[in-house]
């Protein structure tokens, strides 16, 4: 906890590190009560830095320092200086050793950083300043060394010892515990460093590269889940092979280890050749987890391998670049997944996530640019900023200079900097140099914070067979207070003719059409570009896949976005005019509630989803993600004051008015798929995922109705299938519905059927924890005395109280404010458990601005009294107190 004023990082202050750290050499001895860490660090002088011999200041905290040498001669008291974070020496020459031995407690760690245990064994989550509670260090990314580590433990409790790098040793002790020593020959940041120490088995297999090289690939886990490694196993060579293909990086090492752990922050973590995962990004089988995790543990275990190149083998500076390597790693691992299934799906599903969370984290108070300049906690840093709009920024210089030169850019920034610690500057730098352009402007997205707005208009000349559109950005303040200079955005497009067909683009200044469609690079405040040749009033298909993370707007018609969602050749767009068509028949109907008049839908989206459902052409995918309307939160965002209530019955009347409307082609769909699904065992791959997701959303809609045949179907999905996506949407759907007999019934079943099964409780915990039924809240509370739930447990957490705070908007929302009063208590607690997790659940509250003036008071009272509640981590005070600046 906090003792002090926690105090603000800039970017502007950095500095390179005045000593450098050559080779580390850790032993760890493991106990049951304690551990020892002893640590000899070979350093000398950073020759970049001037003459003279600074103090050497290392990083530390948590530790009990035993002893300290400086080049073998014990440290006497008066010769060091120890504070809370910091252990302080002083070099006699320019080149010395340091030799320290600290105690620490693993065993008692609950915030899941630095060493620590889960379920029995050890592990370590360094990144991003947790290095810091292992051992004395400069506990800096730039601060780059070859590590040797040995692990000393019980050899019956621990049969398994792993770090980074290759094995070079291992035997037994007299006493019962055994040793073994890992070797990394890879300089590498300490944020990077990993151990594991626990009774696992592994699956394994192997991988050759394209130069011939053979890796031996390694899954441990618990011997209980020995049976769910296959898919991730699978995930992992089709990753190695794809970067290899699409990147020309190979893998370095002769053995890639993944280990899975129950207690974990975040997803994973790519610690060089030993990643170190969320058992929930790792296991997956057909019984135990639906489509949607086993997409996720392919796109996690991508995301974390190709993070051995961008991230590993070239890292970051310091953690102001953060987004150096998780926005690039993102776009990496989202053109992967759309190589693996739909390209259009996977682009609809990040862009509605971004659109939704990140578009609302740009437009609140902790809003900061993809390279911030400043913070007090990096942890609460790791953000949809950082990754998602970081990957749109990679995305849009992909756009912006072709396939070709982008790859050009990104071997060439992978030669220049291997082994160094580099800047989102160092990236861009490269990517201008292979193309021989100039990138300043562009550079405002890492610099600018904020969801720039486009705002389009048209003129058609007939006489003089003009088209021209004139689009005008501008960017809302943020609490940083920096200028908004106009951004580079590029806007893909095409034009429509009467018949649906793409109109040839030729703009004024050229000598003949380029194609049917474009980018244009809109780069100041307001621009106009014209067509020429263009024979009848044609109608724009705007900002094509998502090209800029920006806010368009355009005056469509809803007859123009009908038309749009038929004919419109680029898939994305397709959707999204589906998306906007129902935006704004939404709105319609939000404003009827709040006048308190009754409900009436356009007709108009019932006929435009009604054929896309008639539509067997497109792909099932494509049909459930055009099915589903835009989520509460997402009308949330876009709403200037977000009225919970309105916006609930309003979605919930039109999914129940298109239940009944299209009542009859949902449920000869439903039958089919399901007929299929029963006759073909569990799949894990596209045209699979696609059948069960139109399945199952057609199964939602149609519960709405109340119908004996749907229940008894539901009923018979939740038996008889042999797979989680089949029995959880079931399971959700009757959690839903008013069957209360048969609800309780499935709960309870599907409960002591899973109870050994984490991850499978976990969903059983979110299905409840999102249902907006009544009595949301009591639900909750209800299920935190589950012999199932612990506070202590980050996917618990998540699945309960993120689950609730985060989409059951209508309960956590109550007007009484009971919602806010319980995650406030939660932060609380979590605080003093798990900073990162308590600051992380906290964010629902920080969103008050968006609210009406009641339950502003209500939620702001809330933040006042966790500020109030005692002393905070740094973590929460940095977002409570921002929150309320
Ligand atoms: N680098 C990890 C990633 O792949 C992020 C991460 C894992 C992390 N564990 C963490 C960040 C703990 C902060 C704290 O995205
Ligand atoms: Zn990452």
């Amino acid at each position: 906890m906090r003792t002090e004023q926690p105090k603000m990082i800039y970017l502007k202050d950095y500095q390179a590190p005045d000593y450098l750290i050559d080779e580390t050499h850790l032993t760890f001895e493991l106990f049951d009560d304690h551990s020892l860490v002893h640590a000899q660090l070979v350093m000398r002088r950073n020759p970049e830095r001037g003459a003279g011999l600074p103090p050497l200041v290392l990083d530390g905290e948590l530790m009990e320092l035993l002893s300290v040498k400086l080049d073998d001669t014990d440290l006497t008291a008066d010769q060091y200086q120890l504070a809370a974070d910091s252990l302080t020496l002083q070099p006699r020459s320019d080149a010395f050793t340091v030799d320290t031995s600290v105690r620490i407690h693993p065993e008692t760690n609950t915030a899941l950083e630095g060493l620590y245990k889960s379920t029995g064994m050890f592990c370590t989550q360094c990144e991003a300043e947790g290095f810091r509670k292992i051992t004395y260090y400069l506990d800096r990314p730039d601060v780059m060394s070859r590590f040797t580590t040995t692990l000393i433990a019980d050899q019956q409790q621990y049969p398994i010892l792993l770090s980074n790098g290759n094995p070079v040793g291992n035997g037994p002790q007299e006493d019962g515990r055994h040793w073994a020593t890992w070797e990394d020959p890879f300089m590498k940041p300490a944020y990077l460093f990993a151990l594991v120490a626990g009774d696992l088995w592994c699956v394994e297999d192997s991988f050759t590269t394209l130069s011939g090289r053979d890796v031996a690939l390694r899954i441990y886990v618990e011997p209980e889940n020995i049976d769910k490694c296959a898919h991730a196993m699978t995930s992992l060579k089709k990753s190695m092979r794809w970067d290899e293909e699409a990147y020309g990086r190979e893998y370095d090492l002769d053995i890639f280890m993944i280990v899975a752990v129950n207690d974990f922050n975040m997803g994973a973590m790519e610690n060089k050749g030993l990643n170190i995962f969320n058992s929930s990004a790792v296991l997956a089988r057909a019984e135990t987890a639906t489509d949607a995790a086993h997409q996720r543990v392919e796109a996690i275990v991508a995301h974390e391998y190709f993070h051995n190149w961008s991230g590993n083998r070239v890292t970051c500076r310091d953690w102001f670049q953060l987004s150096l390597k998780e926005g690039f790693t993102v776009y990496r691992d989202a053109g992967f997944s759309a190589d693996m299934h739909s390209p259009t799906v996977k682009r609809i599903q990040d862009v509605a996530y971004l659109r939704t969370h990140q578009f609302a984290e740009d437009a609140g108070p902790m809003a900061h640019a993809v390279r911030p300049d400043s913070f007090i906690e990096i942890s609460n840093f790791y953000t949809l900023t950082v990754y998602e709009k970081g990957s749109e920024v990679v995305g849009m210089l992909h756009t912006l200079l072709g396939a070709e030169g982008f790859r050009k850019g990104s071997d060439l920034y992978f030669e220049r900097h291997d082994g160094q610690a580099v800047t989102c500057d160092d990236f861009i730098r490269a990517m201008e140099d292979a193309n021989g352009v100039e990138l300043g402007q562009f550079k405002r997205w890492y610099s600018q914070a904020g969801t720039p707005r486009l705002q389009v208009s048209e003129q058609f000349d007939a006489q003089a067979r003009t088209y021209s559109l004139t689009l005008r950005q501008s960017c809302p303040a943020t609490p940083d207070k920096v200028e908004k200079l106009p951004f580079v955005i590029p806007v893909a497009l095409g034009l429509l003719g009467a018949n649906g067909q793409e109109l040839p683009l030729r703009l004024a200044d050229e000598a003949s059409a380029v194609g049917t469609s474009r980018v244009l690079a809109v780069t100041e405040a307001e621009q106009t570009f014209t067509f020429v040749d263009i024979p009848e009033q044609p109608l724009p298909s705007l900002l094509r896949g998502f090209s800029a993370p920006v806010k368009l707007s355009f005056p469509y018609s809803r007859d123009q976005l009908m038309f749009l969602m038929q004919h419109d050749t680029d898939g994305f767009n397709r959707w999204d005019a589906g998306q906007q068509l129902s935006v704004q028949v939404l709105q319609e109907m939000i404003g009827q509630y709040q006048r308190g008049e009754s409900l009436a839908m356009d007709s108009r989206l019932s006929t435009a989803l009604a054929s896309v459902l008639d539509n067997t052409e497109l792909d099932p995918a494509m049909v459930a993600e055009m099915l589903s309307l835009p989520s509460e939160a997402y009308l949330a965002e876009i709403s200037e004051v977000a009225d919970v209530d309105a916006i609930h019955a309003a979605r919930e009347f039109a999914r129940k008015q298109l239940a009944d409307g299209l009542f009859d082609a949902l449920w000869a769909r439903y039958q089919t798929h399901r007929e299929v699904s029963k006759a073909t065992a569990y799949v894990a791959e596209k045209e699979h995922f696609a059948r069960r997701a139109l399945q199952n959303i057609a199964l939602s809609y149609l519960m709405l109705s109340g119908r004996p045949e749907v229940l008894a179907a539901t009923l018979e999905q939740y038996d008889a299938c042999d797979n989680m996506t089949e029995r959880l949407t079931a399971l959700a759907v009757l959690v839903n519905s008013p069957f209360e007999a048969e609800k309780a019934r499935a709960l309870q079943a599907f409960a002591e059927h899973f109870k050994d099964n984490p991850l499978v409780m976990d969903q059983w915990f979110s299905v409840q924890a999102a249902s907006g039924l009544p009595g949301g809240l009591e639900r909750v509370k209800a299920l935190m005395q589950h012999p199932a739930f612990t506070l202590k447990n980050p996917n618990k957490v998540r699945a309960l109280i993120g689950a609730f705070a985060g989409q059951n908007l209508i309960n956590f929302h109550a007007a009484d404010g009971s919602g806010y009063r319980f995650l406030a208590d939660l932060v609380i607690e979590l605080n003093a458990l798990n900073p990162q997790i308590a600051s992380r659940q906290l964010s629902p509250l920080t969103r008050w601005r968006k609210y009406d003036s009641k339950r502003q008071a209500l939620m702001k009272a809330e933040l006042e009294r966790i500020l109030a509640s005692g002393p905070l981590s740094s973590d929460v005070y940095e977002v409570v107190s921002k929150s309320l600046a």
